[in-house]
């Protein structure tokens, strides 16, 4: 807990949390993230709830050549899955890797020393690593969003990647300017997803 509880600690949390919204990366242009910014996003991550502290999750940044890779990827896998894309699809699929200035990996890693603690505490601890690096990016004035798609679980992108065994990839997320805002959309009310016992 923090030492000091006010509400204006309080308001801001609200504020932050409830303004983060997904932002489509078409979206998300430069500048993105200075070196240092970009290491608070990530530092963010690893204040999520771990138990056993095994970080279960696991970051890659994106680079320049590596979008070329993974740009190639998205067309290759799209031609593999639909023999009947149009050479304007496989463009698409492939400019996919290039949008946003910053492009992230996550992946949980669900196997390790630690195996009495279940795979699913290792997802919620990624999630939240996920989650802590959305916000700290809407704190520092960027949108976000997360994208999957079919080829993020091919073995192709585990290849690119070198995944380990057991370790499975969640979402891209790219982080970036906001070209076009949008109003905040409209949140379910607590009563709709909470009750006593
Ligand atoms: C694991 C994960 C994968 C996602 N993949 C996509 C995606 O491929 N395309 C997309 O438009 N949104 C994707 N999203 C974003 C959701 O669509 C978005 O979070 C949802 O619409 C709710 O919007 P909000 O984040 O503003 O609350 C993904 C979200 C999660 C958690």
């Amino acid at each position: 807990m923090v030492s000091k509880s006010s509400d204006t600690l309080g308001d801001f949390a609200n504020a932050l949390i409830h303004s983060r919204q997904h932002v489509s990366p078409k979206r998300l242009i430069a500048p993105g993230p200075t070196l240092s910014q970009k290491l608070e996003i990530l530092n963010a991550a690893g204040a999520a709830p771990d138990h056993g502290k095994i970080t279960p999750w696991h970051f890659y940044e994106v680079s320049p050549e590596g979008r070329n890779q993974l740009g190639a990827l998205f067309a290759a896998d799209l031609m593999e899955r639909d023999v009947n894309a149009t050479p304007t699809q496989i463009e698409e699929a492939k400019q996919k890797a290039f949008r946003g200035p910053l492009l992230l990996l996550a992946t949980a890693k669900l196997n390790g020393d630690l195996g009495h603690i279940p795979a699913q505490e290792k997802l919620i601890s990624a999630g939240c690593a996920i989650q802590n690096i959305l916000l700290m990016a809407n704190a520092l004035g960027f949108g976000s969003g997360l994208s999957s798609g079919k080829a993020l679980y091919s073995q192709k992108l585990r290849a690119l990647f070198s995944l380990a065994e057991q370790e499975n990839p969640l979402c891209f997320i790219t982080i970036g300017t906001i070209s076009i805002h949008k109003p905040n959309k409209a949140r379910p009310d607590a009563s709709s997803y909470s009750s006593v016992l």
